[in-house]
């Protein structure tokens, strides 16, 4: 009993310990959209004395942001904390009384997202660019309506987890550039916004696979964007009662599309580099783009026409015929 004591005892100092430590902080404070920087000094709370557009700190110290560290009361719009050492957030660390257009911590060394984070932060987005993330959980962007956009680019997520956002109905936007998944799950973006089209960026990862069931709960998507993959194919199920506008998948490897995408709405196919596409797939896909009048960026393939003895070449947007390259045995002479 004694020596549980001595070491909760011992965790608690540590603990307050760093909340303590805070010592000086810079923040940089835009009176308006376009008014000049002005300095201010703080020490241990983050707070604004007049209403203000946004309020910077940068490379500045501040590696654990404590329970009520960070305290807006009045009128801002952006809040940006870059590139200050940030490892840790505690539950409660924010209490911010406006609706922030951006909340923008980037550059920072986070690692974990705990639930309950924001739960006192009404903002728009929420970008959590560049740090080192690997874990969020379950609940940390639960139940938060104001919440449109979540950027989590340059990190290194390894799942999109379907938990996330409950009851957060407006997320229409989901960026994941520059992370660590090898798949998308079933209903992985069930919870996101029906009543718009969805905005997902998901390249630079390596993703191999795409559950025939990932899309099930979503409505229609304006943008997917899976350049940077290691796609061999892409389920159909994802283009059946749903109008995907924009499709890029350059640089994966794919080898044909399925057959439902050339009867879809889409209006534009990016697959450049995909070095192995099928030539069958590639004359549907001709024929779909011509039909459907689709901006088209296709791989650089040459395709062989032996019935009508001529080679079709599909570059960037373009394709032409160009005669069938027989080897003429004069030449040798
Ligand atoms: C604000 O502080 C920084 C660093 O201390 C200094 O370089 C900069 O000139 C200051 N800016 C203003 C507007 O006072
Ligand atoms: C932070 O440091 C970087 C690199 O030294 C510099 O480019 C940037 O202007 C600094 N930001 C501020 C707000 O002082
Ligand atoms: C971060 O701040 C350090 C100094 O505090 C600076 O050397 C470095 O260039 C900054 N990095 C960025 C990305 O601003
Ligand atoms: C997040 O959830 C909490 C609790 O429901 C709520 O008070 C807060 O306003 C929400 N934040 C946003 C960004 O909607
Ligand atoms: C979200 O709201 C539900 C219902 O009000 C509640 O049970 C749950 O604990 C909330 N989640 C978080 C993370 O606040
Ligand atoms: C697509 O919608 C039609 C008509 O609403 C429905 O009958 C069909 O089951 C749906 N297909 C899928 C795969 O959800
Ligand atoms: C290309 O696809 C067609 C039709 O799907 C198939 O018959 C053919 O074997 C494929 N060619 C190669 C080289 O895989
Ligand atoms: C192909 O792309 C070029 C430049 O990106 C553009 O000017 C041209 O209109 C496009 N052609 C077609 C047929 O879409």
């Amino acid at each position: 009993m004694y020596i549980l004591l001595v070491v909760f005892i011992a965790i608690a100092r540590i603990s307050s310990e760093n909340c303590d430590e805070i010592s000086q902080l810079n923040l940089i404070v835009y009176k308006t959209i376009d008014s000049a920087a002005e300095n201010i000094t703080t020490s241990a709370i983050i707070k604004l004395n007049d209403d203000a557009f946004h309020l910077l700190l940068a490379n500045q110290s501040i590696p654990r942001l404590c329970v009520n560290v960070v305290q807006i009361m009045n009128e801002l719009s952006v809040l940006q904390i870059i590139n200050s050492s940030v490892a840790d957030i505690d539950p409660g660390a924010f209490h911010i009384i406006p609706t922030l257009t951006l909340l923008k911590i980037n550059f920072n060394l986070l690692t974990t997202i705990k639930s309950g984070v924001f739960n006192n932060v009404k903002a728009k987005e929420i970008d959590l660019s560049r740090n080192f993330i690997s874990v969020i959980e379950d609940e940390a962007f639960d139940n938060n309506t104001s919440l449109q956009v979540l950027k989590l680019n340059h990190n290194a997520i390894k799942e999109i987890n379907p938990n996330w956002f409950k009851n957060s109905h407006n997320v229409y936007k989901l960026s994941v550039i520059y992370n660590e998944l090898t798949r998308i799950p079933a209903y992985a973006f069930k919870n996101l916004a029906t009543n718009r089209a969805l905005k997902l960026r998901l390249s630079a990862n390596r993703i191999r696979e795409i559950d025939p069931e990932s899309f099930a709960g979503c409505g229609d998507i304006d943008i997917l964007r899976l350049n940077g993959n290691k796609l061999v194919s892409l389920p159909r199920e994802i283009f059946i009662n749903r109008t995907i506008r924009l499709l890029e998948v350059n640089t994966n490897r794919l080898l044909c599309f399925p057959d439902v995408l050339y009867e879809s709405k889409l209006q534009r196919l990016e697959f450049l580099e995909n070095s192995q596409f099928n030539c069958t797939c590639l004359g549907q896909v001709r024929t779909f783009v011509i039909k459907s009048k689709v901006d088209i960026m296709y791989p650089a393939i040459i395709c062989e026409d032996k019935v009508r003895e001529v080679n079709w070449v599909y570059n960037f947007n373009k394709t032409y015929e160009i005669p069938l390259l027989v080897t003429s045995t004069t030449e040798r002479f």
